[in-house]
């Protein structure tokens, strides 16, 4: 895994734009509209926020080799189940993470970026 293609990625998206989770679920929803009435109890965004760092708190840990971001991955597909989330729907989230990152990141997108994100998301995909 190339972590630090990665990190690069976050840093100049965070450097862009300093709270990126609207644009991150606006495309999430603008590409499967119906996952956002599942946030219907939602109402201050509590549950969108502790999602998204989870998410981000499971990247950073990939880019270590932690075990416990694997478990975190496993744990939240059935998790997610219980919530409704269509089968195979639930890494969208982490495609949507990279496609706002490389929106944000413009022409400081590399192929290299292309490449490490590549490879970080069919690792998650890959753990069942
Ligand atoms: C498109 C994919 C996803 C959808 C539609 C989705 C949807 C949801 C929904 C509706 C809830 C609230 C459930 C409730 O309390 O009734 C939730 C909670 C949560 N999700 Fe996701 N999720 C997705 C992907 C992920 C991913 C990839 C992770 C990372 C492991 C994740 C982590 C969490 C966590 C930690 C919570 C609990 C948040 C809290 O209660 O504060 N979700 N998710």
């Amino acid at each position: 895994m190339n972590s630090a293609a990665i990190l690069d990625t976050l840093e100049r998206a965070s450097e862009a734009c300093a709270d990126p989770a609207p644009l991150i679920y606006q495309r999430l929803f603008g590409a499967y509209p119906h996952l956002e009435s599942l946030f219907v109890m939602d109402r201050d965004g509590g549950v969108r926020g502790s999602m998204l760092e989870t998410c981000f708190n499971i990247i950073f840990g990939l880019l270590k080799g932690s075990e416990t971001s694997r478990f975190l991955i496993s744990a939240g597909r059935m998790q997610h189940e219980g919530y409704g989330v269509p089968d195979g729907e639930f890494d969208v989230m982490f495609a949507a993470m990279r496609d706002t990152f490389r929106e944000l990141s413009g022409s400081g997108w590399t192929l290299e970026a292309e490449a490490a994100w590549a490879d970080l998301l069919s690792e998650i995909a890959a753990i069942k």
